[in-house]
Protein backbone atom coordinates (compact mmCIF):
# COMPACT_ATOMS: atom_id res chain seq x y z
CA UNK A 1 0.00 0.00 0.00
CA UNK A 2 1.72 3.22 -1.04
CA UNK A 3 -0.58 4.97 -3.34
CA UNK A 4 -4.33 4.86 -1.88
CA UNK A 5 -7.34 6.54 -3.87
CA UNK A 6 -9.77 7.04 -0.99
CA UNK A 7 -13.22 7.80 -2.61
CA UNK A 8 -15.85 9.71 -0.56
CA UNK A 9 -12.94 11.03 1.70
CA UNK A 10 -14.69 14.16 2.44
CA UNK A 11 -17.34 12.52 4.21
CA UNK A 12 -17.71 11.28 7.76
CA UNK A 13 -15.84 8.23 7.80
CA UNK A 14 -13.61 8.65 4.90
CA UNK A 15 -12.15 11.50 6.49
CA UNK A 16 -11.30 10.18 10.05
CA UNK A 17 -9.86 7.21 8.12
CA UNK A 18 -7.74 9.39 6.08
CA UNK A 19 -6.95 11.67 9.20
CA UNK A 20 -5.72 8.13 10.77
CA UNK A 21 -4.17 6.54 7.86
CA UNK A 22 -1.34 9.40 7.27
CA UNK A 23 -0.44 8.70 11.26
CA UNK A 24 -0.79 5.33 10.64
CA UNK A 25 1.34 4.92 7.84
CA UNK A 26 4.15 7.31 7.42
CA UNK A 27 4.76 6.55 3.93
CA UNK A 28 1.80 6.48 2.53
CA UNK A 29 0.30 8.90 0.00
CA UNK A 30 -3.48 9.49 0.05
CA UNK A 31 -5.58 10.52 -3.56
CA UNK A 32 -9.32 11.79 -1.85
CA UNK A 33 -11.73 11.78 -4.72
CA UNK A 34 -14.98 13.13 -3.47
CA UNK A 35 -17.97 14.91 -5.15
CA UNK A 36 -18.54 17.00 -2.46
CA UNK A 37 -22.24 16.56 -2.30
CA UNK A 38 -24.49 17.91 0.89
CA UNK A 39 -22.39 15.11 2.54
CA UNK A 40 -18.82 16.08 1.85
CA UNK A 41 -16.93 18.97 3.43
CA UNK A 42 -13.52 20.42 2.39
CA UNK A 43 -13.08 20.81 6.31
CA UNK A 44 -13.23 17.18 7.45
CA UNK A 45 -9.90 17.29 5.43
CA UNK A 46 -8.01 20.47 7.15
CA UNK A 47 -5.35 19.78 10.17
CA UNK A 48 -4.47 16.58 8.42
CA UNK A 49 -1.63 14.98 10.33
CA UNK A 50 0.62 15.07 7.35
CA UNK A 51 -0.96 17.39 4.33
CA UNK A 52 2.18 17.11 2.27
CA UNK A 53 1.14 13.55 1.57
CA UNK A 54 -2.57 14.21 0.40
CA UNK A 55 -3.90 15.12 -2.78
CA UNK A 56 -7.42 16.11 -2.83
CA UNK A 57 -9.65 15.98 -6.32
CA UNK A 58 -12.77 17.04 -6.83
CA UNK A 59 -14.85 14.87 -8.74
CA UNK A 60 -17.13 11.70 -9.24
CA UNK A 61 -16.61 8.54 -8.93
CA UNK A 62 -19.16 7.65 -12.00
CA UNK A 63 -16.40 9.85 -14.64
CA UNK A 64 -15.14 6.75 -15.76
CA UNK A 65 -11.90 9.34 -17.54
CA UNK A 66 -11.19 10.78 -14.19
CA UNK A 67 -11.05 7.89 -12.37
CA UNK A 68 -8.75 6.02 -15.37
CA UNK A 69 -6.48 9.54 -15.38
CA UNK A 70 -6.28 9.06 -11.46
CA UNK A 71 -5.22 5.72 -11.39
CA UNK A 72 -2.74 5.95 -13.69
CA UNK A 73 -1.15 9.73 -13.23
CA UNK A 74 -0.96 8.55 -9.35
CA UNK A 75 -0.42 4.88 -9.33
CA UNK A 76 -3.02 3.75 -7.72
CA UNK A 77 -2.22 0.63 -6.03
CA UNK A 78 -5.35 0.47 -3.07
CA UNK A 79 -8.73 1.82 -3.70
CA UNK A 80 -10.33 2.54 -0.66
CA UNK A 81 -14.24 3.33 -1.52
CA UNK A 82 -16.27 5.27 1.24
CA UNK A 83 -18.23 7.47 -1.56
CA UNK A 84 -21.52 6.74 -1.08
CA UNK A 85 -25.42 8.47 -1.13
CA UNK A 86 -25.64 7.10 2.85
CA UNK A 87 -28.73 8.62 4.29
CA UNK A 88 -31.65 5.92 4.53
CA UNK A 89 -34.74 8.90 5.27
CA UNK A 90 -33.23 10.29 1.70
CA UNK A 91 -33.00 7.11 -0.21
CA UNK A 92 -36.57 6.68 0.62
CA UNK A 93 -38.05 10.16 -0.79
CA UNK A 94 -35.21 10.12 -3.79
CA UNK A 95 -33.84 6.29 -4.33
CA UNK A 96 -32.43 6.92 -7.91
CA UNK A 97 -29.28 8.83 -6.94
CA UNK A 98 -28.54 6.18 -4.57
CA UNK A 99 -28.25 3.54 -7.59
CA UNK A 100 -26.46 6.34 -9.98
CA UNK A 101 -23.60 6.60 -6.84
CA UNK A 102 -23.91 3.30 -5.05
CA UNK A 103 -24.32 0.93 -8.00
CA UNK A 104 -23.05 2.59 -10.95
CA UNK A 105 -20.46 4.28 -9.11
CA UNK A 106 -18.85 1.53 -7.59
CA UNK A 107 -19.29 -0.55 -11.16
CA UNK A 108 -17.58 2.32 -12.60
CA UNK A 109 -14.32 1.94 -10.36
CA UNK A 110 -14.35 -1.46 -10.77
CA UNK A 111 -14.21 -1.57 -14.32
CA UNK A 112 -11.48 1.23 -14.10
CA UNK A 113 -9.39 -0.95 -11.53
CA UNK A 114 -10.29 -3.94 -13.98
CA UNK A 115 -8.74 -2.19 -16.95
CA UNK A 116 -5.83 -0.79 -15.20
CA UNK A 117 -4.83 -3.09 -12.62
CA UNK A 118 -5.39 -6.42 -14.34
CA UNK A 119 -5.18 -5.41 -18.48
CA UNK A 120 -2.73 -3.30 -18.11
CA UNK A 121 -0.87 -4.17 -15.12
CA UNK A 122 0.19 -0.61 -13.81
CA UNK A 123 0.92 -1.97 -10.32
CA UNK A 124 2.37 -5.15 -8.79
CA UNK A 125 -0.21 -6.02 -5.82
CA UNK A 126 -3.60 -4.29 -6.24
CA UNK A 127 -5.92 -3.95 -3.93
CA UNK A 128 -9.97 -2.77 -4.08
CA UNK A 129 -11.57 -2.18 -0.53
CA UNK A 130 -15.26 -2.13 -0.48
CA UNK A 131 -16.71 -0.37 2.65
CA UNK A 132 -20.61 -1.66 3.29
CA UNK A 133 -23.16 -1.93 6.04
CA UNK A 134 -24.99 -4.31 8.09
CA UNK A 135 -27.99 -3.31 7.02
CA UNK A 136 -27.90 -5.31 3.59
CA UNK A 137 -28.79 -8.43 6.11
CA UNK A 138 -32.16 -6.72 6.89
CA UNK A 139 -33.61 -7.23 10.45
CA UNK A 140 -33.13 -9.12 13.54
CA UNK A 141 -36.02 -10.44 15.78
CA UNK A 142 -35.06 -9.35 19.69
CA UNK A 143 -34.11 -13.06 19.97
CA UNK A 144 -32.11 -13.81 16.57
CA UNK A 145 -28.37 -14.21 16.98
CA UNK A 146 -25.91 -11.72 15.11
CA UNK A 147 -25.66 -11.18 11.59
CA UNK A 148 -22.40 -12.93 10.70
CA UNK A 149 -20.42 -12.97 7.60
CA UNK A 150 -23.07 -16.09 5.85
CA UNK A 151 -25.93 -14.21 7.11
CA UNK A 152 -28.28 -14.09 3.75
CA UNK A 153 -28.79 -10.92 1.86
CA UNK A 154 -32.18 -9.07 2.34
CA UNK A 155 -32.05 -5.36 2.66
CA UNK A 156 -35.21 -3.33 3.30
CA UNK A 157 -34.41 -0.03 2.12
CA UNK A 158 -33.42 1.47 -0.95
CA UNK A 159 -29.91 2.62 0.72
CA UNK A 160 -29.94 -1.13 2.36
CA UNK A 161 -30.59 -2.53 -1.21
CA UNK A 162 -28.25 -0.55 -3.62
CA UNK A 163 -24.75 -1.30 -0.68
CA UNK A 164 -26.21 -4.84 -1.29
CA UNK A 165 -25.68 -4.73 -5.03
CA UNK A 166 -22.63 -2.94 -5.20
CA UNK A 167 -21.19 -5.47 -2.53
CA UNK A 168 -22.69 -8.40 -4.77
CA UNK A 169 -20.58 -6.44 -7.94
CA UNK A 170 -17.67 -6.03 -5.67
CA UNK A 171 -17.35 -10.01 -4.91
CA UNK A 172 -18.28 -11.11 -8.63
CA UNK A 173 -15.39 -9.02 -9.91
CA UNK A 174 -13.19 -11.28 -7.82
CA UNK A 175 -14.79 -14.64 -8.65
CA UNK A 176 -14.88 -13.44 -12.97
CA UNK A 177 -11.94 -11.48 -13.32
CA UNK A 178 -9.53 -12.14 -10.11
CA UNK A 179 -9.95 -8.22 -8.99
CA UNK A 180 -8.22 -8.76 -5.45
CA UNK A 181 -10.93 -7.16 -3.09
CA UNK A 182 -11.82 -7.20 0.22
CA UNK A 183 -15.47 -6.08 2.16
CA UNK A 184 -16.34 -4.49 5.34
CA UNK A 185 -19.97 -4.87 6.44
CA UNK A 186 -20.48 -2.29 9.60
CA UNK A 187 -22.55 -0.83 11.79
CA UNK A 188 -23.32 2.19 13.21
CA UNK A 189 -20.95 4.88 13.14
CA UNK A 190 -20.51 7.62 15.56
CA UNK A 191 -18.17 9.97 16.16
CA UNK A 192 -16.63 13.36 14.96
CA UNK A 193 -17.23 15.02 11.60
CA UNK A 194 -20.79 13.07 11.14
CA UNK A 195 -23.27 15.08 9.34
CA UNK A 196 -26.39 16.52 11.61
CA UNK A 197 -28.77 14.37 9.21
CA UNK A 198 -27.97 11.25 11.41
CA UNK A 199 -29.07 10.33 14.49
CA UNK A 200 -26.35 11.29 17.22
CA UNK A 201 -25.21 14.26 15.87
CA UNK A 202 -28.70 15.54 15.21
CA UNK A 203 -29.41 14.98 18.45
CA UNK A 204 -26.74 17.18 19.72
CA UNK A 205 -27.10 19.82 17.60
CA UNK A 206 -30.76 20.19 18.38
CA UNK A 207 -30.28 19.89 22.26
CA UNK A 208 -27.64 22.28 22.06
CA UNK A 209 -30.09 24.58 20.42
CA UNK A 210 -33.25 23.45 22.95
CA UNK A 211 -35.04 22.15 19.86
CA UNK A 212 -37.39 19.27 20.01
CA UNK A 213 -35.18 15.80 19.65
CA UNK A 214 -37.45 13.45 17.05
CA UNK A 215 -37.63 9.66 17.81
CA UNK A 216 -38.40 7.45 14.44
CA UNK A 217 -41.68 5.10 16.42
CA UNK A 218 -41.64 4.17 19.86
CA UNK A 219 -37.65 4.68 19.97
CA UNK A 220 -37.45 0.67 20.77
CA UNK A 221 -35.11 -0.16 17.36
CA UNK A 222 -31.41 -1.59 18.75
CA UNK A 223 -28.64 -1.08 16.26
CA UNK A 224 -25.14 -1.72 17.24
CA UNK A 225 -23.15 1.23 17.78
CA UNK A 226 -19.29 1.74 16.04
CA UNK A 227 -16.75 4.43 17.34
CA UNK A 228 -15.50 5.76 14.25
CA UNK A 229 -11.80 5.17 15.23
CA UNK A 230 -12.65 1.71 15.86
CA UNK A 231 -13.71 1.62 12.50
CA UNK A 232 -10.31 2.48 11.04
CA UNK A 233 -8.40 0.37 12.76
CA UNK A 234 -10.55 -2.37 11.92
CA UNK A 235 -10.09 -1.42 7.86
CA UNK A 236 -6.36 -0.81 8.43
CA UNK A 237 -6.48 -4.90 9.73
CA UNK A 238 -8.57 -5.80 6.38
CA UNK A 239 -6.00 -3.99 4.40
CA UNK A 240 -2.92 -5.59 6.24
CA UNK A 241 -4.11 -9.16 7.31
CA UNK A 242 -7.45 -9.95 5.56
CA UNK A 243 -7.89 -12.40 2.87
CA UNK A 244 -8.37 -11.89 -0.67
CA UNK A 245 -12.47 -12.01 -1.62
CA UNK A 246 -13.51 -12.21 2.10
CA UNK A 247 -16.03 -10.04 3.83
CA UNK A 248 -15.66 -9.11 7.36
CA UNK A 249 -17.96 -7.92 9.62
CA UNK A 250 -17.37 -4.76 12.14
CA UNK A 251 -19.33 -3.82 15.20
CA UNK A 252 -18.85 -1.85 18.43
CA UNK A 253 -20.54 -4.42 20.84
CA UNK A 254 -22.98 -1.34 22.31
CA UNK A 255 -26.65 -2.09 21.43
CA UNK A 256 -28.88 0.21 23.52
CA UNK A 257 -32.53 0.98 22.35
CA UNK A 258 -32.49 4.40 20.14
CA UNK A 259 -34.51 6.21 23.00
CA UNK A 260 -31.82 4.82 25.59
CA UNK A 261 -29.15 6.17 23.49
CA UNK A 262 -30.30 9.21 23.49
CA UNK A 263 -30.89 9.50 26.68
CA UNK A 264 -27.17 9.01 27.54
CA UNK A 265 -26.12 11.78 25.20
CA UNK A 266 -28.77 14.03 27.35
CA UNK A 267 -27.09 12.84 30.02
CA UNK A 268 -23.84 13.84 28.94
CA UNK A 269 -24.91 17.33 27.98
CA UNK A 270 -26.50 17.52 31.34
CA UNK A 271 -22.77 16.95 32.60
CA UNK A 272 -21.52 19.80 30.51
CA UNK A 273 -24.25 22.89 30.83
CA UNK A 274 -26.09 21.94 34.18
CA UNK A 275 -27.55 25.38 34.05
CA UNK A 276 -28.74 25.42 30.57
CA UNK A 277 -32.54 26.27 30.34
CA UNK A 278 -32.80 23.03 28.40
CA UNK A 279 -31.70 21.14 31.41
CA UNK A 280 -32.63 18.37 31.65
CA UNK A 281 -32.26 17.90 27.73
CA UNK A 282 -33.78 14.69 27.88
CA UNK A 283 -37.31 16.63 28.63
CA UNK A 284 -36.69 17.84 24.71
CA UNK A 285 -37.05 14.05 23.42
CA UNK A 286 -40.30 13.97 21.27
CA UNK A 287 -41.49 11.13 19.24
CA UNK A 288 -42.48 11.20 15.63
CA UNK A 289 -44.39 9.18 13.09
CA UNK A 290 -41.41 6.11 12.46
CA UNK A 291 -39.60 5.47 9.09
CA UNK A 292 -41.60 3.10 6.93
CA UNK A 293 -39.80 -0.32 6.70
CA UNK A 294 -38.16 0.49 9.52
CA UNK A 295 -35.60 -2.36 10.60
CA UNK A 296 -36.16 -3.14 14.12
CA UNK A 297 -32.57 -4.54 15.16
CA UNK A 298 -29.61 -5.03 14.13
CA UNK A 299 -26.47 -6.52 15.83
CA UNK A 300 -23.53 -7.90 14.31
CA UNK A 301 -20.76 -10.73 15.70
CA UNK A 302 -16.95 -9.40 15.03
CA UNK A 303 -15.87 -13.38 15.59
CA UNK A 304 -14.49 -13.19 12.54
CA UNK A 305 -12.50 -10.06 13.15
CA UNK A 306 -11.22 -11.04 16.40
CA UNK A 307 -10.14 -14.48 15.66
CA UNK A 308 -8.65 -14.34 12.10
CA UNK A 309 -7.23 -10.80 12.48
CA UNK A 310 -6.85 -10.16 16.09
CA UNK A 311 -8.35 -6.76 15.77
CA UNK A 312 -11.13 -5.42 18.62
CA UNK A 313 -12.59 -2.53 19.77
CA UNK A 314 -11.43 -0.19 21.93
CA UNK A 315 -14.20 2.24 23.11
CA UNK A 316 -17.07 1.33 25.04
CA UNK A 317 -20.55 3.58 24.11
CA UNK A 318 -19.87 5.80 27.04
CA UNK A 319 -16.24 7.23 26.52
CA UNK A 320 -17.35 6.64 22.85
CA UNK A 321 -20.16 8.95 23.19
CA UNK A 322 -18.26 11.33 25.49
CA UNK A 323 -15.26 12.16 23.07
CA UNK A 324 -18.08 12.17 20.32
CA UNK A 325 -20.26 15.46 22.70
CA UNK A 326 -17.09 16.58 23.49
CA UNK A 327 -15.80 17.00 19.93
CA UNK A 328 -18.97 19.25 18.64
CA UNK A 329 -18.87 21.10 21.64
CA UNK A 330 -15.32 22.12 19.99
CA UNK A 331 -16.08 22.44 16.91
CA UNK A 332 -19.09 25.03 16.83
CA UNK A 333 -17.58 26.56 13.42
CA UNK A 334 -17.82 22.92 11.91
CA UNK A 335 -21.86 22.85 12.62
CA UNK A 336 -22.31 26.36 11.54
CA UNK A 337 -20.32 25.56 8.27
CA UNK A 338 -21.86 22.32 6.91
CA UNK A 339 -25.35 22.59 8.00
CA UNK A 340 -25.57 26.60 6.87
CA UNK A 341 -27.31 27.36 3.56
CA UNK A 342 -30.82 26.49 2.70
CA UNK A 343 -30.47 22.32 2.02
CA UNK A 344 -30.40 21.16 5.51
CA UNK A 345 -32.93 23.27 7.03
CA UNK A 346 -35.51 22.03 4.21
CA UNK A 347 -34.69 18.61 4.52
CA UNK A 348 -34.71 18.42 8.32
CA UNK A 349 -37.82 20.35 7.88
CA UNK A 350 -39.26 18.17 5.27
CA UNK A 351 -37.89 14.68 7.08
CA UNK A 352 -38.91 15.65 10.92
CA UNK A 353 -41.09 19.20 11.19
CA UNK A 354 -43.90 17.36 8.59
CA UNK A 355 -43.66 14.21 9.93
CA UNK A 356 -46.39 14.91 12.85
CA UNK A 357 -46.29 12.80 16.56
CA UNK A 358 -45.88 9.26 16.89
CA UNK A 359 -50.12 7.63 16.81
CA UNK A 360 -49.27 3.93 17.63
N1 LIG B 1 -22.19 6.12 8.64
C1 LIG B 1 -22.45 4.88 8.99
O1 LIG B 1 -22.92 4.63 10.10
C2 LIG B 1 -22.14 3.74 8.05
C3 LIG B 1 -22.38 2.44 8.51
C4 LIG B 1 -22.08 1.39 7.65
C5 LIG B 1 -21.52 1.63 6.41
N2 LIG B 1 -21.32 2.90 5.99
C6 LIG B 1 -20.73 3.09 4.66
O2 LIG B 1 -19.53 3.83 4.82
C7 LIG B 1 -19.30 4.68 3.70
C8 LIG B 1 -19.08 6.10 4.16
O3 LIG B 1 -20.22 6.52 4.93
P1 LIG B 1 -20.28 7.97 5.59
O4 LIG B 1 -21.22 7.90 6.73
O5 LIG B 1 -18.91 8.50 5.79
O6 LIG B 1 -20.97 8.77 4.42
P2 LIG B 1 -21.14 10.34 4.19
O7 LIG B 1 -22.52 10.51 3.65
O8 LIG B 1 -20.72 11.12 5.39
O9 LIG B 1 -20.06 10.65 3.04
C9 LIG B 1 -20.19 10.19 1.74
C10 LIG B 1 -19.15 10.92 0.90
O10 LIG B 1 -19.24 10.42 -0.44
C11 LIG B 1 -19.16 11.53 -1.32
N3 LIG B 1 -19.81 11.16 -2.58
C12 LIG B 1 -21.13 10.93 -2.82
N4 LIG B 1 -21.34 10.64 -4.11
C13 LIG B 1 -20.11 10.66 -4.72
C14 LIG B 1 -19.67 10.42 -6.03
N5 LIG B 1 -20.52 10.12 -7.01
N6 LIG B 1 -18.35 10.52 -6.29
C15 LIG B 1 -17.47 10.84 -5.31
N7 LIG B 1 -17.84 11.09 -4.05
C16 LIG B 1 -19.15 11.00 -3.74
C17 LIG B 1 -19.88 12.65 -0.58
O11 LIG B 1 -19.54 13.93 -1.11
C18 LIG B 1 -19.38 12.43 0.83
O12 LIG B 1 -18.15 13.10 1.05
C19 LIG B 1 -20.52 4.51 2.80
O13 LIG B 1 -20.20 3.62 1.77
C20 LIG B 1 -21.58 3.91 3.71
O14 LIG B 1 -22.50 3.11 3.01
C21 LIG B 1 -21.61 3.97 6.78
Amino acid sequence: MQHVLVTGGAGFIGSNFIHYLLKAEPEVRVYTLDALTYAGHRQNLEHLPDDSRHTFIHGSINNRQLVDNLLRKYTIDTIIHFAAETHVDRSISGPASFIETNVVGTFTLLEAARQAWLEEKIVAQPRFHHISTDEVFGTLALDDPPFCETTPYAPNSPYAASKASSDHLVRAYYKTYGLPVTITNCSNNYGPRQFPEKLIPLMIFNALQGKPLPIYGDGQQVRDWLYVEDHCTAIHAVLQKGRLSETYLVGGRNQPPNVELVRLICAILDEHFPDSPHYPHADLIQFVADRPGHDRRYDVSTTKMEDELGWQPQYNLDQGLHNTVAWYLKNSNWITAVTGGESFANWINENYTQRGAETQ
